[in-house]
């Protein structure tokens, strides 16, 4: 069976005023009733085919992490509680030696962002089939997805030849390339974006870490303390002293891109990075005049807009293209065109403080 690993610590602030430092956007309600890392977790409720899953997150939301895999009765193996912020390869390296110690050296796991909006349909695990196929022959897998723009926020992945398990191999990774660079290889065509989930042979993704990253991978295992190293703990705490001499680095930059390894399954399913309110009206239930709204609102000759509003009441009028998002105590109006510059208020209101 395959064991999920869940990151689950990241602190976007795309979503102002939505997602906030304390609750970040895997955590939060923005549409539907479910968070999007509570639709993570129901995507490996299959236990057919998957072990109860592992969380990595920030110390800070370890109550939200559990509570909310509680509110929907998800069993977990454990949750990893990271003491500070150190991205994702020191986080994946920690999890990695604990699956080894508790699953064995065969084990194969696999890594998801909890922030993704994915349709699973059957497309989707048909791709899971191919990736765990390709896994068991000792390949780092990604999912590669049909990109529709020259986004310079995602990896892009080269396909090379096919593999016997109907991956593809990977040519070259690219994580976050500039925009020229991003137009040329839009233009190239034989490049997907990277989804942020991959699937790893456990040993093969120790021996890459070593490779092209020993410190985190030395400090990684350190962390791991010998009497909390079993997952039956509620919490596993990483020691801070070690954790907190690895490397700040994602995986993506510290192996994917170096690795040998590496193979990529085509991937049809529907896929958003949810990564602006622009990303989150296109991913929404549109009514007929374009709207997307999850709010007691009042809309007037209003058109191609998205109105998120908790308590307080929404009327619009001869407005198009908007986002109006409302949290409790702030108001964000913008146009949906402009959303990807939603991190520079947020930059603002920090430097205000
Ligand atoms: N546990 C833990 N600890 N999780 C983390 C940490 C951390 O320090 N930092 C980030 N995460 C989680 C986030 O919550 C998210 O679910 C996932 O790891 C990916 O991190 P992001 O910060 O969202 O990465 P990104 O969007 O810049 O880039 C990645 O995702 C893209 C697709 O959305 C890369 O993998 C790109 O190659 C990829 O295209
Ligand atoms: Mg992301």
């Amino acid at each position: 069976k395959i064991v999920p690993v869940i990151m689950a610590g990241g602190k976007g602030t795309r979503l102002w005023p939505l997602s906030r430092a304390t609750a970040p956007k895997q955590f939060i309600r923005f549409l539907g009733p479910k968070t999007l890392y509570q639709k993570t977790l129901e995507r490996v409720s299959d236990s057919d085919r998957y072990e109860a899953p592992i969380i990595l997150t920030n110390e800070d939301f370890r109550f939200l992490a559990a509570e909310q895999a509680r509110e929907i009765d998800m069993e977990l193996t454990g949750i990893i509680l990271e003491p500070i912020a150190r991205n994702t390869a020191p986080a994946v390296a920690a999890a990695a030696a604990l699956v080894r110690a508790n699953f064995g050296e065969d084990a194969i796991m696999q890594v998801f962002a909890s922030d993704h909006e994915i349709e699973a349909g059957p497309d989707y695990f048909a791709c899971i089939d191919t990736a765990f196929a390709a896994a068991k022959s000792g390949k780092l897998v990604t999912f590669g997805i049909e990109p529709t723009e020259p986004a310079t926020g995602y990896g892009y992945i080269e396909a090379g030849e096919e593999l016997p398990s109907g991956a593809r191999k990977v040519a070259r990774f690219i994580e976050k390339p500039e925009l020229a660079k991003a137009e040329e290889m839009l233009a190239a065509g034989n490049y997907t974006w990277n989804s942020g989930i991959f699937m790893f042979p456990i040993s093969v993704l120790v021996r890459e870490l070593e490779a092209y990253a020993p410190e985190v991978m030395q400090y990684a295992e350190q962390a791991v303390l010998k009497d909390e190293s079993d997952l039956e703990l509620d919490f596993i705490r990483l020691d801070k002293d070690a954790f907190e001499k690895c490397p700040d680095i994602s995986i993506d930059y510290a192996v994917m891109e170096k690795t040998d390894a590496a193979a990529v399954v085509p991937s049809a399913f529907s896929w958003s990075d949810l990564g602006s309110w622009d990303a989150v009206w296109k991913d929404g239930d549109q009514d007929a005049d374009g709207n997307v709204i999850a709010a007691d609102a009042t809309l007037v000759d209003t058109t191609n807009s998205l109105v998120i509003s908790r308590d307080l009441h929404v009327a619009m009028q001869g407005l198009d293209g908007m986002a109006v998002i409302a949290s409790e105590d702030a108001v964000y109006v913008g146009k949906l065109s402009d959303s990807q510059n939603v991190g520079n208020i947020v930059k603002m209101l920090k430097a205000q403080k």
